[in-house]
Parts: C-alpha cells; structure tokens; sequence
C-alpha cells in the first residue's frame, strides 16, 4: 500500500474495490450529506498558532485515557457490518488495532461475535452497545464482561437510524436482496464478490440465536430489540450492572454532557456519528472547543478525522484520544488488515510530523494555545 500518501487514497481504493452499493454504505452521511461536510469543513476552519524555536527533537504520540498510557492517541470506533467491506472485517480491525497498542471497539452490529474477537485479539477491546431492550442489553453486557472487554460504550445517538439517502436509493440493508442492478454491481466488483461467496454474506453475529440462525432474522431481532424509550433512568439501571469504565458516545453539546457527567458516566465521546444520523447539528470538534475546560470528565472526539493534523487539532482543543471511523474502514476495504495497518501508522506519522511543526513535542501536553482562537 506503499503508493497511498493520504487518506483520500486508502478512499479510492475502496471505492474501486467495493460495489457502488457497499461503498455508499460506508461513506455516506445523513439526508442531504450537509452534516458529513459540515464535519470535514471544521477540521479545515481550525488553524494551528505554531511555536518556533522550541526543542521538537524528540517526539511523542503517547496519550492517557483512566490512567493508561497508550502509544498513540487514539481508538478504533465502533462500526456496524464490517464483514460486509471485508469478511472477517472485525477481527482484522482489532487485531491491527492491537498490534498498534491502541483500543479497538467492537459494535453491537458487528459480523463477527464478542467471543470471536476476544479470542482472535489480544489488545484492549471496548464494546459498543445500542439503546436495547433492557433483557436484550444486559445480555450483551454479560457477554463482554465474561470476555473481557474492559470498557463500555453506550451509542445515544441512535434512538431510531438516520435517514440514509444512499442506502434507501440503493437498497442496502442486511439480509441482503439481490436484484438486477445489485447483480450486476457485484458482478462488476468481482474481487469483492469472490471474497464474499467464498465466506457466506455477513450475519449481525452477535444476534445469532437458536432462534435467529440468518442475517434475515437477525436483523429482525436487532430492529425489535431497538429501545427509543431508552433514557437516563434507563443509563442509571447500565450504570449499576456495568463494574467498569462506562462511556456515553454521540453526545455533541455543553448541557449534555454535564448530564453525563452527574449521570455517573466516566467519559464522553463527542460525535456526531460521522453525520449519518442528525444532518443539522455542530460538528463535534467545534464543540468540543466550547466544552473543553468545562467539566471534569475525559472528552473523546470523533465525526471527520482524516488525518494526523486532525487528531493533533482534536488533541489541541481537549480530546484525550481522537477515534477513527471511516478512515480505518477505507483501509480495511482497500486491503484488509494490512490496510488498517498502513492507516494506523500513516496517521501516526502523520501526527510526528505535525507536533514537530507545530513546535509541540508531546501530543498529550498541546492545548488551546496550539489553535488559532476560535471564532
Ligand atoms: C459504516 C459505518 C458504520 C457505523 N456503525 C456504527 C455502529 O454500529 N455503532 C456506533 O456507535 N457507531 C457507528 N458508526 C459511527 C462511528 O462509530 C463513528 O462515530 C463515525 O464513523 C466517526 O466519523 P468518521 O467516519 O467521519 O470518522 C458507524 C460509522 C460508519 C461509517
């Protein structure tokens, strides 16, 4: 993957390689796609206000997040239908993940169960839980408290799935329904369509039971088990059967994040879900910056990181680790693990690069003074 010097690189790729259907799946955003631009257009908004002559010989990625250093500031986010760009998606996103010492978090939608990532990953995994059902949830709980996940992240952002123009065009969802142009976009990918038959389509695994042995009644189960009267007497009853850390993901405001903070949450991580659910609201970098210094609690940031100057931006405006969505799944479609390998260490070079620029040697001790005020 040597030829790649971006991201947008791992993106064409992608493209190329996967239908137009399974590609629109990945990439797109919510209604009018003003959202996913929105979150882009940020990062480009926030300027460095680099230092000059300050010793930037010797420089360091390492972030801490509840106490534990890790090499690079950042996670894998939690991404449904892995298997779908890849199969066997999930296991190679958290055996990269591993590899670069960095967490890794396994979605409620994955393809691969909990039990299978455990076992074929030995780096810090994280599990990511929808607003279910409460028989449904804790089920799930139990599961990655038994296979030893060590952190849960609860999605608020999804009381119901975002209006999702590409998907609803092409037809995308899981079973999948072949029909003619469906067909003939996987007969024009055949490297993704040989990959595919050769490991059977992609099953929301985790909802495997006696009961739901397809994708088709999986998905059926994962829909029924959707709870949007999930509040926070709800988060309150989470809190108590979870014993370890606890994350709220999809928050994007000062007012609620101090209600996960008084809530008992141990961390937020400040996302817009990519833009793929709300179309109209703040990107969460811009939001982090008004919340920073604001309360107590660990901020993680997602929703349009591309690159290392955007997770050296994100740093700066008070992330502790900045989490990678698409950019990881660009890699993983283009060339599987290794892929995800190649985004990882670009990405990493990329931040060496900008915290000797910037004059900031330690990515953990930049702050608000490294970016140009806020306006
Ligand atoms: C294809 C795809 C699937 C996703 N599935 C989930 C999911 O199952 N659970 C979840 O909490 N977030 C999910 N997300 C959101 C990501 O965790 C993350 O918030 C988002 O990708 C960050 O934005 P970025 O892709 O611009 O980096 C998904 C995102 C994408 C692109």
């Amino acid at each position: 993957m040597s030829s790649c010097v971006k991201i947008e690189d791992f993106r064409r790729r992608a493209r190329r390689r996967l239908p137009r259907m399974v590609f629109d799946y990945l990439e797109g955003g919510a209604a009018g796609e003003r959202g996913l631009s929105r979150n882009r257009e940020a990062f480009s908004k926030h300027l460095f206000e680099a230092r000059r002559l300050t010793d930037v010989s010797h420089r360091d990625a390492s972030a801490s997040l509840f106490g534990k250093r890790y090499p690079l500031p950042l996670a894998i986010a939690p991404t449904g239908i892995n298997g779908v760009l890849r199969p066997g998606g999930d296991l190679m996103l958290a055996r990269a993940a591993a590899r670069h010492g960095i967490p890794f978090c396994l979605s409620t939608a994955s393809t691969s169960t909990i039990e299978e990532v455990a076992t074929a990953s030995d780096g810090e995994k994280w599990f990511q839980l929808y607003v279910l059902h409460r028989e449904q949830g804790m089920l799930f709980v139990k599961r990655a408290l038994d296979a030893g996940y060590t952190t849960l992240i609860l999605t608020v952002d999804v009381a119901v799935n975002g209006k999702r123009e590409r998907d609803m065009r092409s037809g995308f969802k899981v079973p999948f329904r072949l029909s003619p142009r469906i067909a003939l976009d996987a007969a024009l990918h055949p490297l993704w369509s040989a990959s595919q038959i050769r490991h059977g389509l992609p099953e929301l695994a985790n909802f495997a039971t006696a009961q739901a042995t397809d994708a088709s009644s999986q998905a059926a189960l994962m829909n029924r088990q959707m709870d949007a009267s999930f509040d926070w007497a709800a988060f309150a009853q989470l809190r108590n059967a979870w014993p370890h850390k606890l994350i709220l993901k999809g928050l994007n405001s000062l007012a609620e994040v101090g209600l996960a903070e008084r809530a008992g949450a141990d961390a937020v991580i400040l996302s817009n879900h990519g833009g793929r659910q709300l179309e109209d609201v703040a990107a969460p970098i811009d939001t982090l910056r008004a919340v920073a210094g604001k309360c107590k609690m660990p901020l993680l940031l997602d929703s349009g990181i591309r690159s290392g100057a955007d997770v050296v931006k994100g740093m700066a405006a008070g992330a502790q680790l900045c989490l990678l969505g698409r950019a990881t799944l660009y890699g993983l479609a283009a060339d599987g693990e290794a892929g995800v390998c190649d985004v990882i260490k670009m990405i990493a070079s990329e931040i060496d690069t900008t915290l000797a620029l910037t004059g900031y040697p330690r990515v953990s001790e930049i702050g608000p003074e490294a970016l140009l005020a806020a306006h």
